[in-house]
């Protein structure tokens, strides 16, 4: 069976445009979880949050996962900036022999995209809230597989273009990491 990537770090920092055209250059299915828990629950990551609250989505987020991770036969995931930060969820990423990317971006760069996109972040509304979580969250972050430093000022392409020498450099060694 094919490995499965996941893409991590935080709101902003590009998971799901790189995890596209990380699909893309290896011809396999990019799954963007946000999407998938949309599918599931018929409401999105933020109405979850707004309307039950951050600990019933983190469940249905697991679930959503872990289903997918059950039948997978490999492909791209984009994760939610949260997803990584979650135990239960990393223990099936190790369970199911996923491959870790962690897009590690500036809080600055975050926050420019966080605050100027139309999307809803009910976890990134003030910038004290998101700069804190953004703290909290690195160290977790940095127990991912790969790690891709992120300026801002590369394109998408030049980001992939990096995740393709790491996965063609050591390609055996990160499935021995799990
Ligand atoms: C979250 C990030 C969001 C989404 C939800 C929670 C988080 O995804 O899953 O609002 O906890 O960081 P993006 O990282 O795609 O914004």
């Amino acid at each position: 069976m094919k490995q499965t990537i996941v893409i991590t770090g935080f709101m902003g920092c590009g998971k799901s445009k790189v995890a596209r055209e990380l699909a893309r250059r290896l011809d396999v299915p990019m799954i963007d979880l946000d999407d998938q828990i949309t599918a599931r629950a018929g409401l999105t990551p933020a109405q979850l949050i707004t309307a039950a609250g951050e600990p019933a989505f983190r469940a249905i987020e697991t679930n959503t996962l872990r289903e997918f991770l059950q039948t997978a036969e490999g492909g791209v995931i984009a994760l939610g900036g949260g997803a990584w930060i979650e135990i239960a969820n990393r223990y099936l990423f190790k369970q199911y022999g996923c491959l870790s990317i962690w897009l590690d971006a500036p809080f600055a760069v975050c926050w420019e995209r966080i605050s100027t996109s139309a999307d809803d972040r009910p976890l990134g509304k003030t910038i004290e809230q998101a700069e804190a979580r953004y703290n909290l969250r690195r160290p977790i972050y940095s127990l991912a597989q790969i790690h891709v430093p992120v300026t801002g000022a590369e394109s998408v392409d030049q980001l992939v273009s990096r995740i393709e020498v790491h996965l063609e450099r050591a390609s055996t060694d990160y499935t021995d990491k799990n």
